[in-house]
């Protein structure tokens, strides 16, 4: 019998679609699912003349697989992660590697690869980014854990992802969950990027009450320019998109509560425990949790007042505001880019990860949700400058905050005066005017707390550490 080269468990979509994208590219691919159906249906639907062995068995799926066996895991991240891995384990043998493509959370990612390495085995978290026709076509691919582990599944990674204009958007970041977590960040940015878009759609619908069709245009039009991305590309293509209900736009019909399955959370959650501040991935977090409160929204609606009557058109001309709307997105995007590597550089040291920031710009370039223009400069800078502290003080980036934080001002200032929210545009520029101020507000802080904790304080002329009885004054 042939042994295959590769095994999937998990026949969701995202792991069809990777099944089919491994088989394509000349491997032969075992595959297993817990329900025995769908594995069925996909061999009847997908599989028929092509090199894929379907298993009924974990034990029959081992079977297939030559040695070193490479298997990736492509089920649920938490407990059925969990429960795959308790069977799958013990029929293993040392020196099988285990990747997880799932968006586990790292700290699951650090626990799963200790269990693995007291068996011998090699265990990966491969964080796996572009959605179904990613996974099909060519994701981009994070991958950390024992380096020996990736050598040997190095080649047919590099082989299923994307082309990206520097090569396949796949790569080893280093040791423990440094693959799982360089994802978390991508779908932090993801988030903010996401939430950008969204404020700069409500600004223009209710702002300048312009049509989805016009806002379409205009999305088509960015798209076209430096700021071009996934994310616009697919913002044009649903503002087009008409329902078959009501001829209208689709998007108009669709409940405003946006869900969300917790990386941007993670993402949050870690900035949070490093200290590193990430406020404009954390607004975007917060944006969607007050987008689920629908009902107390509607009902407040009502009850809190803003600004007099209903929102009315922004005085400014239309294009003219459209223009500086380019320029606060631009500055709000690449915030977020700046704000996430910033973490990637702050986790690396923290957790030990060795990461290379420029290589994760590069694996973003293509495959993934945040595939955008902006990388390829993005990617320069790092290598460039390794240990550059913040993306914004590099050109070209420096200069497109010259140009563009009037326009940033201009839109925020329209936004607050008429009453729409913009909590994500408005972190980006609190940020980097917190970031480029020399002198904080944080010397009050710092009295207050050694006013009623005595926690001491730090004096800008002398060296040491201050207590002041601040009652007795
Ligand atoms: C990707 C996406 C993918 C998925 C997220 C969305 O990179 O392909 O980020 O991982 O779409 O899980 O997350 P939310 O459900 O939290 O928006």
């Amino acid at each position: 019998m042939n042994r295959a080269d590769f095994g999937v468990i998990g026949l969701a979509v995202m792991g069809q679609n990777l099944v089919l994208n491994v088989e394509g590219r000349g491997f032969t691919v075992a595959v297993y699912n817990r329900t025995a159906e769908r594995t069925q249906r996909f061999i009847k639907e997908h599989g028929i003349g092509k090199k894929i062995v379907p298993a009924y068995s974990l034990e029959e799926f081992v079977g297939t697989l030559s040695r070193p066996r490479k298997i990736l895991l492509m089920v649920k991240a938490g407990a059925p992660t969990d429960a795959v891995l308790d069977q799958l384990f013990p029929l293993l043998n040392k020196g099988d590697i285990v990747m997880d493509g799932g968006n586990s959370h790292y700290e699951e990612t650090e626990r799963r690869l200790t269990s693995a390495e007291e068996r011998g085995l090699c265990y990966l978290g491969v964080g796996v980014s572009g959605g179904e026709s990613g996974a099909l076509h060519g994701p981009s691919i994070m991958a950390g854990g024992k380096a020996e582990g990736y050598k040997e599944v190095e080649g047919i990674l590099t082989k299923i992802a994307a082309q990206g204009p520097q090569g396949p958007c796949c790569a080893y970041f280093g040791p423990g969950s440094s693959g799982h977590y360089v994802k978390v960040i991508h779908n932090g940015i993801e988030y903010a990027i996401m939430e950008a878009i969204a404020e700069a759609y409500d600004l223009m619908k209710r702002g300048l009450g312009m049509t989805p069709d016009e806002m379409a245009d205009v999305f088509e039009a960015w798209n076209a320019g430096e700021l071009g991305g996934y994310l616009f590309e697919i913002t044009e293509r649903i503002l087009r998109h008409p329902d078959s209900e009501t001829g209208k736009a689709l998007v108009e019909s669709i409940l405003d509560t946006a869900k969300q399955k917790g990386t941007g959370k993670w993402s949050t959650q870690s900035a949070l425990d490093l200290g590193t501040p990430s406020p404009t991935v954390a607004m975007a977090v917060f944006a969607r949790a007050l987008s689920g409160l629908k009902e107390e929204r509607v009902a407040a609606e009502k009850i809190l007042p803003g600004p007099p009557g209903p929102v009315e058109q922004f005085p400014a001309s239309h294009k003219a505001f459209v223009q500086d709307l380019h320029g606060a997105v631009t500055l709000t995007v690449l915030t977020a880019y700046a704000q996430g590597l910033r973490q990637l550089r702050d986790a690396s040291v923290e957790r030990g990860y060795n990461l290379d920031l420029a290589e994760a710009a590069r694996v973003w370039m293509a495959g993934c949700i945040i595939r955008a223009k902006l990388l390829v400069p993005i990617e320069k800078a790092f290598r460039e400058q390794p240990d550059l502290p913040l993306l914004l003080l590099a050109e070209p980036f420096l200069s497109l905050w010259k140009e563009h934080h009037p326009a940033l001002r201009k839109v925020l200032i329209q936004a607050h005066e008429h009453g729409i929210p913009v909590p994500v545009m408005s972190s980006a520029l609190d940020f980097v005017d917190g970031y480029r101020t020399g002198r904080l507000p944080a010397n009050l802080l710092q009295a207050q707390r050694d006013f009623f904790g005595a926690h001491t304080y730090q004096r800008i002329d002398r060296e040491g550490t201050f207590h002041t009885e601040w009652e007795e004054a």
